[in-house]
C-alpha cells in the first residue's frame, strides 16, 4: 500500500482509524492515570506537581504534538468514512438494514464520535487552551485543581461530562475490537479474548473518568 492509498483508499482509510484509534486508546489510559492523582484528595498538590511536569517537559510537548495530529486524523477519517457508508446505504433498500447481530452502538459511530467531538471541544475549552495560553503567554501556571473543582460542582458542565463520557463507552466499545479487527487480528482463539478485554477496558476507562466529576459534585474531594 502507498502512502497516497493510505489516506484515499477505503482499506487506507480504515487502517488509519485502527491505528489513530489504538494509539487514542493508549493516550487515555496514560490521561486517566495521571488524572487519577487528584484521589490522592490532598487538595491537588500531587496532581498539579504532576501535571506541572507533564506541560513544562519537552518530549511531553512533542508527543501532544502527535496527540493532536492523531486526533484530527481519526475524526477526519471518521467522518469520511461515515460519509461514505450513509451514501452506500441510501443506494438501495436492500443495503439499508444491518445484520440483526450488530449491535446499536456500531451503527451510530459516526454520532457517537461527533458527541465526542462536541464533548472534546468544550473540555478543551475548560482545561487545555486558558492553561496553555496563560503558560505560554504569561509564564503563569494554572491550578488545574481548582479548575476541574469550578468545572465539576456545576450541574449543567458535570450532566454535559456524564453525557460525554457515556458516548465515549459506547464509541470505545465498538472501537476496541473494531481496530484490532482492521489491523487483521481476527482469530478464532484471540478475537474473544480481545472483546473481553475491550468491554474490561471500555468500563473501567469510563467508570475511572466519571469518579472524578462525580467526587467533586459530591463533596468527597477538598
Ligand atoms: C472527566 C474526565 C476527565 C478529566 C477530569 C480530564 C482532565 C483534563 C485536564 C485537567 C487536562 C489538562 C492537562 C494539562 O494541561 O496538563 C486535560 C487535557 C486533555 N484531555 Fe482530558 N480529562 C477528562 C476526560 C477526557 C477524555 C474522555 C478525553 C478524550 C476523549 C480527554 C482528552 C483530553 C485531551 C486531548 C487533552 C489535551 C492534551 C493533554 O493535555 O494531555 N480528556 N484533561
Amino acid at each position: 500500500m502507498t502512502w497516497k492509498n493510505l489516506f484515499t483508499s477505503s482499506i487506507g482509510k480504515k487502517l488509519l482509524m485502527g491505528a489513530t484509534g489504538l494509539f487514542l486508546i493508549i493516550f487515555l489510559i496514560v490521561h486517566a492515570y495521571i488524572n487519577s492523582m487528584i484521589f490522592y484528595n490532598d487538595g491537588g498538590v500531587t496532581f498539579n506537581k504532576v501535571a506541572y511536569f507533564m506541560s513544562r517537559n519537552y518530549l511531553m510537548r512533542i508527543l501532544e504534538a502527535g496527540l493532536f495530529a492523531f486526533f484530527i486524523l481519526h475524526i477526519i477519517q471518521g467522518l469520511l468514512l461515515w460519509r461514505k457508508n450513509q451514501a452506500a446505504r441510501h443506494l438501495s433498500y436492500a443495503i439499508q438494514k444491518f445484520p440483526s447481530n450488530i449491535k446499536w452502538y456500531s451503527r451510530y459511530m459516526g454520532w457517537l464520535g461527533t458527541f465526542l467531538l462536541l464533548f472534546l471541544i468544550m473540555h478543551l475549552s475548560h482545561f487545555w487552551i486558558g492553561t496553555k495560553s496563560e503558560m505560554y503567554f504569561n509564564g503563569n501556571e494554572k491550578n488545574l485543581y481548582l479548575e476541574m473543582k469550578e468545572v465539576f460542582t456545576n450541574s449543567f458542565l458535570f450532566a454535559l461530562y456524564m453525557i460525554g463520557l457515556v458516548s465515549l463507552l459506547f464509541h470505545l466499545l465498538h472501537g476496541f475490537q473494531s481496530a484490532f479487527q482492521t489491523l487483521g487480528i481476527n482469530h478464532r482463539r484471540w478475537t474473544p479474548i480481545i472483546k473481553g478485554i475491550g468491554i474490561f477496558y471500555s468500563v473501567a476507562i469510563c467508570i475511572l473518568f466519571a469518579m472524578m466529576p462525580v467526587s467533586f459534585m459530591m463533596g468527597w474531594l477538598q
